[in-house]
């Protein structure tokens, strides 16, 4: 039978929404004191609201291409969700880029306020290194170690964490097309790459395989950030479910503002190209990671 995209990435969305529906619940959160009801209702807004779920899609196809069944991808897919929910969710705050919405909705410092925002994306953050940490997850501690180590790795100061602060600090200067392209592989890269190499962790990659799923992998995220960036200028925010055309104006460093939307358009193929020449010592198996690549590329919303 031939690979199914759409059919993936729906059941990969409603494992993920099943997962936090379960773990976002004053139960399932509590520890010495019971969770406040508007804390647990800011996360809930912030991550059950309809992303695309890209990242724990890609982290099951990793998987998947060493035969690790689906079902067995969702706990760790769902803690890269939260992170990138929590990412979101600070991102959008007054202090960054000051949106008003998120997936189609009010962003949570307006549902909520600023405060409990914050909190809310902490909270997502903190979470999350509980859920890889869980033995339900691996059976084998040393697993999920490296599986934390390597979120840590996408995620904080050399990762995402650090690239929202050079995009922040590239408002008030000026980035040349590398130093975009080495903030972007931050901000937007890290937590791709890591989703991809905690996909072929939890498959038991050997360090060869774990090298191509990771330039594999980098290339996609150059690819995906690429894309938001064209998008920003060209879709509607009903399409994105964002609003759109802001990058210009709040003096974004991006590559479309660098090289315009035609030359940002042929480097998306040619970073696609790469993705799809990096995977491809593992032929069929990696029928999930292609189409994904291609959909980056190809993707409206
Ligand atoms: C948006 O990510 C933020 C960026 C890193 C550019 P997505 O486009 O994956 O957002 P959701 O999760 O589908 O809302
Ligand atoms: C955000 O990049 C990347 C994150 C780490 C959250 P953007 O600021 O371009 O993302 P959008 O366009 O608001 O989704
Ligand atoms: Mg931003
Ligand atoms: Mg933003
Ligand atoms: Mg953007």
């Amino acid at each position: 039978m031939s690979y199914d995209f759409s059919a993936e990435l729906a059941s990969t969305a409603i494992d993920i929404q099943q997962a936090l529906d379960a773990l976002l619940s004053p139960h399932a959160l509590r520890g010495p004191g019971d969770p406040p009801e508007r804390l647990v209702a800011a996360m809930r807004h912030g991550s059950l609201n309809g992303g695309k779920r890209l990242r724990p899609l890609l982290l099951r196809q990793a998987a998947g291409v060493f035969g690790v069944p689906a079902g067995r991808t969702v706990q760790a897919g769902l803690a890269v969700e939260m992170i990138h929910c929590y990412s979101l969710v600070h991102d959008d705050l007054p202090a960054m880029d000051d949106d008003d919405l998120r997936r189609g909705q009010p962003t949570v410092h307006r549902a909520y306020d600023e405060a409990t925002a914050i909190l809310a994306g902490d909270t997502l953050l903190t979470h999350a290194f509980g859920v890889l940490a869980h033995d339900s997850l691996d059976a084998d501690p040393a697993v999920r170690l490296r599986l934390v180590a390597e979120l840590v790795a996408g995620a904080g100061a050399g990762g995402m964490s650090g690239g929202q602060m050079r995009d922040i600090e590239g408002e008030t200067g000026f980035l040349t097309e590398r130093a975009i392209a080495r903030m972007q592989a931050m901000k937007t890269g890290a937590l791709i790459r890591a989703s991809v190499r905690m996909g072929g962790i939890l498959g038991g990659a050997s360090d060869e395989e774990l090298c191509w799923l990771t330039d594999y992998a980098e290339a996609a995220g150059r690819a995906f950030q690429l894309a938001d960036d064209i998008l920003d200028v060209v879709a509607s925010p009903e399409a994105m479910g964002k609003a759109t055309g802001k990058d210009a104006g709040a003096g974004k460093q991006t590559i479309v503002a660098r090289i315009g939307l035609e030359a940002a358009r042929r480097q998306l193929g040619e970073v696609i190209h790469d993705a799809l020449s990096a995977i491809l010592p593992f032929g069929e198996r990696a029928a999930g990671l292609r189409a994904t690549a291609r959909f980056f590329a190809e993707r409206q919303s």
